[in-house]
């Protein structure tokens, strides 16, 4: 959720920490703050706000250093002001702490130092930690040894950054549950919580497991366990374009992202298809096909877009392999003792990769012998690395906070598993090279759909006051008026909601009058007509509608007030493109109230805490 950056080397550390922080601010942006050595001295700066606020008060500091630690806020213990920001510091200001994570027993660990005589100042659950590294060093007079001592009486999660003047030559890290990597560099080193920090100077990173620490140096870096012991690691080379994480001319990195949907879509089909046998292939799951084939049940565990995704996937796998799938989501299954077998196969949905809830589920899955398969966008993550098997869905790095070519990216993918499953089944190899082929077209479709732009801004410009909204789909449809819903509220923050279309008439019907529109999905497939009979029962309540519906259609637009046509395909395609428009209204609404679309209020990217 929050941003960590580090740097030690022969470089001025202030302008890298701060391209790193803008690098994260995605993750989360409540405050900012940054600290480094330099003659021995420690310079603390905290801003509450945006990254900006506090770039704006630094370079016009001067304030140079080679060793630093940064980091971005998405508030969880204390609200958002300079004093809760981060980096925390010990009494003396010697030793300085970032930190992403929660520690769940800092109110008895604060409650025995303030005992003890130490004085907080925030109201954090991250000061305990560095009181304790302090208390620490004191005994011990060695770093990375008052870091460990000090984790090993944590409970909670982590993703640590520790200087100190005394030991001005090294950043010590840790990991667990929080994710952490070290650029690796020539006479310098970097750390962050992301990759996307990093891309400028190195593309070299490890990432740390959990349950690991660092020492990171100028010219090395040093992995331990917590229980110290030595740990080879390897430097691994990422590919990321520069520009895969910049605007590019875009006023936001989410309208940037809807517009990369073609591209991004073949990329998470590139090299997988196999026409002539009208089949995929998808090589992160060799070996463990089988398995999956077999398997009694499909479990999908993920959490918000990501579930949505996995409601669609649990369409698609039951009409093709006829194996029964579940959803649920990640906070959910964890807590609520769920059924889970060796027969079973779980599948775990999710962009960052990070998300805790969805990773807590993995665990116990593995813990109870399923199969874990990981359908993960941030390679390297840590769901993808501990799943038993998975899939990338190589969309890309995702920015805007709103999750949108990653959605359409992991519904290409649960297409290309459905095709995998259902040709060891029943699927013929005609039926699978039929799918496949209108697979292979939906990119040219989704060209087509963000060509209404324009339409849909103006669409979007009669509703920017709109209170409340209701999104009504059917079938394949339903989770995509689930998702067109989830799009409006977090960035619009106008109230809204995603039904079952024929759910209507059991409740939501009674809030229909003037001043609520419906947006309806209803392409010309199977359920059609019953969609259509929803939307009459709408309009003569004076309800307002939007439809989605299929180019060919030329009833609906008499019956309804706003039509937006797109491209048809086949049912279980078609929410990848039913999606889209959906993506761009709920981006022009917001834009049009002048809100922050790829930051909005109170959320974070990737959710790392519970
Ligand atoms: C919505 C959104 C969130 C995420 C959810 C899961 O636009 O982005 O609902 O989908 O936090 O995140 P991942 O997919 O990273 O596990």
């Amino acid at each position: 959720m929050c941003g960590i950056v580090g740097y030690i080397g022969k470089q001025n550390a202030v302008p890298i920490l701060i391209e790193g922080l803008k690098r994260l601010e995605y993750r989360g942006y409540d405050s900012a703050g940054i600290a480094v050595i330099t003659e021995n001295k420690a310079i603390i700066e905290k801003k509450k706000g945006k990254v900006s606020v506090l770039e704006k008060f630094v370079k016009g500091s001067g304030i140079e250093a080679n060793i630093g630690i940064a980091h971005t806020r998405w508030a969880t213990h204390g609200e958002p002001n300079e004093i809760n920001a981060h980096p925390h510091f010990n009494a003396d200001k010697s030793i300085m702490l970032i930190h992403n994570g929660i520690i769940e027993n800092y109110a008895p660990l604060r409650k025995k130092l303030i005992s003890e005589g130490y004085k907080f100042l925030s109201e954090t659950d991250t000061e305990v930690l560095v009181h304790l590294i302090d208390k620490f060093y004191t005994k011990k007079k060695n770093l990375f040894e008052a870091v460990r001592n000090a984790l090993l009486l944590i409970n909670g999660t982590y993703g640590i950054a520790v200087i100190s003047i005394y030991e001005p030559d090294k950043i010590i890290v840790a990991r667990k549950g929080s994710p952490l990597v070290i650029g690796v560099g020539r006479e310098e080193n970097y750390i962050a919580s992301d990759v996307n920090a990093l891309i400028t100077h190195t593309s070299s990173i490890v990432y740390l497991e959990d349950g690991e620490m660092a020492i990171v140096t100028k010219d090395n870096f040093e992995a331990k366990t917590l229980e110290d012991d030595k740990v080879e690691k390897e430097v691994v080379e990422i590919d990321i374009e520069v520009d895969e994480i910049t605007k590019s001319g875009y006023p936001h990195f989410m309208l940037k992202e809807i517009m990369e949907q073609p591209e991004s879509i073949r990329n998470s089909m590139r090299g997988r298809i196999l026409m002539d046998e009208g089949v995929s292939k998808l090589g992160g799951l060799n070996g463990f096909e089988e398995r999956i084939v077999d398997s009694e049940r499909i479990l999908i565990v993920a959490c918000g877009t990501s579930w949505h995704a996995g409601l669609v996937g649990e369409y698609m796998l039951e009409q093709f392999t006829g194996i029964p799938v579940e959803v649920d989501y990640g906070s959910e299954f964890r807590y609520r003792n769920p059924i889970i077998t060796p027969d079973d196969t779980t599948i775990f949905i999710s962009q960052s990769g990070e998300t805790a809830d969805t990773l807590a589920a993995l665990r116990e899955a593995k813990r109870r012998q399923a199969l874990t398969v990981g359908i993960c966008n941030v390679v390297g993550s840590t769901i993808a690395r501990e799943s038993d098997t998975g899939i990338y869905i190589h969309a890309g790095p995702e920015i805007g906070v709103a999750s949108t070519k990653a959605f359409t990216a992991q519904l290409t993918v649960l297409a290309l598993l459905t095709v995998l499953i259902a040709r060891s089944k029943n699927l013929s190899c005609q039926d699978g090279q039929m799918i496949l082929k209108e697979l292979e077209s939906i990119p040219y479709k989704v060209e087509k759909i963000l060509k209404l732009n324009d339409e849909i801004e103006k669409i979007a410009e009669q509703f920017k006051d709109a209170k409340n909204f209701l999104y009504l789909g059917r079938g394949y449809n339903f989770p995509v008026a689930l998702e067109g819903a989830l799009k409006l509220k977090e960035i619009s923050y106008i109230h809204a909601e995603g039904y079952p279309a024929a759910e209507m008439k059991h409740g939501p019907i009674a809030l229909i009058d003037e001043n609520m529109p419906t947006v309806f999905i209803a392409p010309q497939d199977s359920v059609y007509e019953k969609v259509i009979s929803n939307i009459e029962e709408v309009k003569s309540r004076k309800g307002v509608v939007i439809a989605v519906a299929s180019e060919k259609d030329t009833k609906i637009e008499k019956l309804v007030n706003y039509t937006i046509k797109i491209p048809d395909t086949i049912r279980m395609l078609m929410p990848i493109l039913t999606s889209i428009p959906l993506q761009l209204l709920a981006y022009h609404i917001a834009v049009k109230k002048g809100l922050n679309v790829d930051q909005p209020r109170n959320l974070a990217k990737s959710v790392t805490v519970e």
